[in-house]
């Protein structure tokens, strides 16, 4: 069987679901070289090698050196690393081919300029925001001024943003995280006074799915249409996290969509993609460059942040029904040759199981942080390649057993024919794994996607 030797530059739940992509239906013999944070369980039963650089590019650059002879290519799920430049590093340093953008692509890295690059390609997609930039050494009473008038045009209903990759974790929502210019001011405040820049725009209101794209650098491939939950508890309610779940269903479009939204999605990733690509082919824009959150709105489809990255959870909605090889998609990524993917027609669920103290759930924890995943396991049996269990924040210890860190600890995927059952059979995952672990309920639930489809048509939306 032919050898493919992977770097694996990620952590989490999304690495070991691209490890299981990579290794799934055993066609290659694929070894991992893994520069994760620390040994995860589901991950370490494929790495031939594991060092924590803990996401430094020096040090991801010093390991994969030590293996360079036996690996092929290497691959990148966080933003930081990416935007750092550590594909320019890897392949300058080491001539390994990198599935991820160039430092040049990254536009992760900064809001503004995503904002700016839509502002010129895909103007109606773009909500009206305002720059403010502490580097222009305004004073704090002139800033205060100016975004008094600014949210007077919108009535206060605005997004405060900080232009750095925060996955959703640094964004306050008029309405949802504060409901006084006062609290707003002290949210703008907190970034401002870091010295970040700070976007205030136009809040919109709608129903929000994201698509990944996947690029050989020349051609542009959608996948299915996924919906995050980023809030930490049920109802929408509590802290924006990295994500608590994720839903996909049977096609390409989630229920509350129509048709034309999902093609409004494709054009706006289209005209962005060929903006960044120029004429012909760029290497450069290899991987996920472009993984777009979106929102539904009354007025059609508008852009809320351009990732660079296969999102997390909802890649998990995605690789699992990937018909073709994800070796050979890797390799085609790589040579130019990525005309196409193929996902089964079915319906995935991830809902993640996350530590007591993750998304203040709880102030303090101080019991065992063990988490026997042997009973989830199990349910293999029962549900065959239909339950995924993705440890993620999660450490294989040197006695054996595995122990919750401080983030999102389990992904588990159900797939089936319909959004209800995949729900079931990753609930029953959760609901099988012994540890001191909590998750969102409401995950992919009827009553909340029949929110989502009425509040569309509240909007005006016909389903
Ligand atoms: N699900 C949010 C993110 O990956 O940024």
């Amino acid at each position: 069987m032919e050898k493919v030797g992977v770097l694996l530059i990620s952590y989490g739940s999304r690495a070991a679901c691209i490890v299981d992509s990579l290794t799934k239906d055993g066609s290659y013999d694929v070894r991992i070289f893994d520069a994760g944070k620390h040994r995860n369980p589901f991950i370490d039963k494929y790495s031939d090698a594991h060092e924590a650089t803990g996401g430094d590019i020096e040090r991801i650059v010093s390991f994969a050196g030590k293996y360079k002879e036996k690996i092929d290519f290497g691959i990148a799920g966080p933003e930081d690393p990416i935007i750092a430049g550590v594909r320019d590093a890897i392949e300058n340093k080491l001539d390994i081919p990198m599935i991820c953008p160039s430092k040049e692509f990254a536009i992760e890295g900064s809001k503004v300029i995503q904002r700016e690059l839509m502002a010129e390609v895909v103007p109606d997609a773009n909500p009206r925001y305002r720059v403010f930039d502490p580097s222009e050494g305004m004073s704090r009473e002139e800033v205060r001024k100016e975004l008094w008038k600014w949210l007077d045009e919108f009535d206060n209903e605005v997004a405060v943003k900080p232009d750095i990759p925060v996955t959703g974790k640094g964004v306050g929502v008029w309405g949802d995280h504060f409901n006084t210019r006062e609290e707003l001011w002290e949210h703008f405040m907190s970034i401002y006074d870091s010295g970040a820049r700070v976007i205030v725009e136009e809040k919109v209101d709608g129903e929000e799915f994201s698509l990944q794209f996947f690029s050989d650098g020349k051609h542009l491939i959608s996948t299915p249409c996924v919906r995050d939950y980023k809030r930490a508890f049920d109802g929408d309610l509590g802290p924006n996290t990295g994500g608590m779940g994720s839903y996909k269903d049977t096609g390409n479009l989630l229920p509350f969509m129509q048709e034309r939204d999902w093609e409004e999605g494709l054009r706006i990733g289209e005209l962005i993609f060929n903006r960044l690509r120029g004429s012909g082919t760029n290497p450069g824009l290899r991987g996920i460059p472009m993984y777009m959150a979106y929102i539904c709105t009354k007025d059609g489809v508008k852009v809320l942040e351009i990732n660079g990255r296969p999102g997390d959870p909802e890649i998990m909605n995605i690789l699992p029904i990937l018909e073709n090889n994800f070796v050979d998609i890797c390799y085609d990524m790589i040579n130019g040759n990525l005309t196409g993917m193929d996902f089964e027609k079915l319906a995935t669920v991830t809902t993640y199981a996350v530590p007591m103290t993750y998304g203040g759930c709880r102030g303090k924890y101080s019991g065992s942080t063990v988490v026997v995943m042997d009973d989830a396991g199990s349910l293999q049996d029962k549900y065959g390649s239909n339950i995924r269990l993705y440890p993620g924040s999660m450490k294989l210890g040197d006695d054996g057993k595995t122990y919750a860190l401080s983030s999102r600890a389990l992904a588990v995927v159900g797939i089936s024919d319909s959004i209800e059952s995949a729900r079931n059979i990753s609930l029953d995952g959760v609901k099988s794994t012994d540890g001191a672990l909590w998750n969102r309920w409401d995950i992919a639930s009827k009553h909340h996607i029949g929110n989502s489809i009425n509040h569309m048509r509240s909007l005006g939306g016909e389903k």
